[in-house]
Parts: C-alpha cells; structure tokens; sequence
C-alpha cells in the first residue's frame, strides 16, 4: 500500500530526497514519532495507528518493541504485507522460527503458517485450523524453547465469526488467591503436543509431530524481565498434569485455573477486518479463535518469533 492508498489518508508524508532533482529524486516515507496508540481494552492492549510495516526504520522497530514489552497484544491495522514483508518485519522484532509441521507451511516461504480454510485441488487443506473453533491455548508451549512471538495477518476474513479472542495470564495471575499463588510457587506444568484436541490426535502427522516433540515441562508461573510482572502459564490443550501434584490434583487445578484465566474480564475479543495484523505474547495471553461459516473463505498469515528473553518472559532459564 502506498501513501495514497491508505483507507484513513493518514500517516504517512511524502519526503523528496536523495538528491538530483525530480528525475533523480527517492519519496521516503515518515511516520510520526512517538507512534500514536489507543487501548484496545481499558485494560490491555494497544492498537498502533497511522504505520506502514513495510517501511520502518531502527528507531521505530524500537518503539513498537517497547509497546510489545509494556502490552502483551498489539494491533497494526490497514497493512499490504506479501510474505516477504512480513517475515522482514517479524525478523526485526525477534530471531524466526521455523514451524515443525511442514503441511502447513507457506509452499514459497517456510517461516509463513498458513492458516486457512482454503483447499488445494486435492482437498487437503493450504493451512491449519479450517473453520472449526481454536480452543483456548497458547502457541508453540510444547517446545523446550517457545517461539513465543506470535504475529498473525489476516487476509481474507468472513463478515460473521472467526473472531479471535486473547486472555490475559498477568491479570488473571494478579487476581488470584494468595492460597493458589502459594500452591502454585516453584511447580511445573507438563505439556504434550496439542494433547487435548480430539479432532486430530489420530492423525499420523500429529503422532510424527509427536515424536518429534517429547514432551516438556514449563513453570506454572513466570516473571517478565525489568518489571518483575508474575504471570500464569498454562494451555488448556497442552498442559496434562503438574510436576509434584497427583494427577487428579492438577487436572482440578488446571481445570480452575483456566476457567479464572479465561473470566470475561480478562479477555479481548477482535473481530478482524482484512489488512490486520496481530502481535502477542503467548507467555502473557491464551487466546482461541471462534468458529465460522466453512463456505466462506478465511485466509490468515501467521510467522513465530523468539522474543528476546531480556525483555519479555520466557519459560525456560537465559
Ligand atoms: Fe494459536
């Protein structure tokens, strides 16, 4: 999208540089600084407005890493990214991660995860999810190391349903007990590839993706670097048991906790339009995806990044 294109008009000035005239002359683009902001929910959350992801310098990148730090879920509306663009932007803000599964990645670029209801001719389908809901999880926490950046661009969008809906593990955590908080120190969730979700752990590819992922053991409670901020960390669909209690234990234990973390006041719910960009943190946020129409076709673009340990919280030791 060009400055012109943009739908709101905004946000971008034309500078003529570079030297040599008209002919010789290089239009740059320049964003306002400090970038403007507005909550998404009185309680978290930023959308960032009037910014063109394909064109950000040093200092910007900066400021809206900050903004990731200080707010686990961020909006960019309005973008025109093809994969290239989006793996540049998502590259600026962490070290890449390829996804495990090789089914649903982008067949040009493998950092790309295709999420999507649309088939390919053979009626596989392009991507991951189809239409069906998402139940509350957070990605990639079957691993050793998290990829713990998620950034998703949405495409195509039904008009009705595919919402996506994030909850926030640090303001669940503060709202706690001190009971739970107590019983909760020092112990260690257990997690298994997508363990819980029935619709495809029949799957051979999910059994290979299994061998390739043994399972692993995260804190239940982490604490973000700089502001010492605790958080819970859990997946409703991946953690089976915790370390130290017996299994019926924490199968209450995990079973209430989700239901605390997921309470209306800890969650914010989008309901995309196409040119959207979502960035979160899944060591500060679950989030789920509502179902839709499965005539109607959705196309979603989803690159993981390690976000640097030195700012963000992460679930294993630096
Ligand atoms: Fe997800």
């Amino acid at each position: 999208m060009r400055c012109g294109d943009r739908p709101d008009g905004e946000g971008c000035q034309t500078v003529v540089g570079g030297g040599g005239g008209v002919k010789g002359s290089i239009l740059r683009k320049v964003h306002p600084m400090p970038l403007t902001t507005r909550p998404l929910t009185p309680d978290f959350g930023l959308e960032i407005l009037d910014v063109d992801l394909r064109h950000l310098n040093d200092d910007l990148i900066a400021e809206i890493d900050a903004l990731w730090v200080a707010q686990p879920v961020l909006l960019v509306r309005d973008q025109l990214l093809d994969e290239v663009q989006q793996i540049a932007f998502s590259k600026q803000l962490g070290e890449i991660n390829i996804h495990v599964r090789t089914d649903i990645r982008s067949r040009s670029h493998p950092e790309v995860v295709m999420v999507s209801n649309l088939r390919l001719e053979n009626g596989d389908n392009i991507g991951a999810l189809a239409s069906g809901e998402a139940k509350w999880h957070t990605d990639s926490c079957y691993k050793p190391k998290p990829d713990t950046g998620s950034l998703l661009y949405a495409l195509e969008v039904p008009e009705d349903g595919g919402k996506t809906a994030w909850a926030n593990l640090q303001l669940a955590y503060d709202a706690l007990p001190d009971a739970i908080k107590a019983k909760l120190e020092g112990k260690r969730g257990a997690y298994a590839y997508n363990i819980f979700d029935v619709d495809i752990t029949g799957d051979d590819d999910v059994k290979d993706i299994r061998a390739k992922t043994p399972d692993v053991t995260h804190p239940m409670v982490l604490t973000q670097p700089v502001s010492g901020r605790k958080g819970l960390y859990l997946d409703p669909l991946q953690t089976y048991g915790i370390e130290g209690m017996a299994p019926a234990e924490s199968r209450e234990m995990l079973d209430e906790l989700t239901a605390h973390v997921t309470r209306p006041e800890f969650v914010f719910e989008h309901k995309w339009r196409r040119g959207d960009i979502m960035l979160w943190d899944n060591c500060r946020v679950l989030h789920r995806r509502e179902p839709f129409d499965p005539m109607v076709p959705r196309l979603m673009k989803r690159t993981t990044i390690f976000l640097p340990p030195e700012r963000y919280p992460v679930p294993f030791q630096v």
